[in-house]
């Protein structure tokens, strides 16, 4: 987990696990820009996907973390911007696969969905992964 940056981001919804994954990226030394949001106010997810994914693509960061209640929103404003490949992962099988095969640079949760103790482990599992490359490579030149 070396060369990681993280651009982590949640809105309202996704802010306890947001401060979670937070505490678990502290505690290994791994660097993160928080973009917000940093209260429970309510607040529109679409914003706090783009200014993740602004730093992913522009390279501030090389992966992503999303939080709102489903994961759902912001996986589908994250994939909404180019070279955004956003997974959105309920078990650690899909959040291996994501990286292995999809290499997916940003990862989105729903807290209201999956237990915290899951939600850190996929963090963990898809921090860890890394891309398989070979015909896996051919298919995301093909979504790129
Ligand atoms: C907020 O109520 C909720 O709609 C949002 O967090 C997310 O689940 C949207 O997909």
């Amino acid at each position: 987990m070396d060369d990681l940056k993280i651009a982590i981001g949640s809105d309202h919804a996704g802010y306890e696990y947001k401060e979670k994954i937070i505490d678990y990226l502290n505690a290994r030394n791994i660097p993160y820009t928080d973009v917000g949001t940093h209260t429970k106010e309510s607040c529109d997810y679409p914003e706090i996907a783009r200014s993740v994914c602004e730093r992913v693509i522009s390279g501030q960061a090389n992966r992503g973390i999303l939080v709102c209640g489903t994961g759902i929103g912001m996986s589908i404003a994250a994939n909404k911007v180019r070279g955004i490949r956003a997974a959105l992962c309920g078990d650690t099988y899909s959040a291996r696969a994501s990286r292995a095969h999809n290499n997916a640079n940003v990862l989105c949760l729903g807290e209201r969905v999956i237990g915290e103790h899951l939600a850190l482990d996929i963090v963990d599992v898809w921090l860890q992964t890394g891309f398989d490359g070979s015909r896996h490579k051919r298919r995301v030149d093909m979504i790129e």
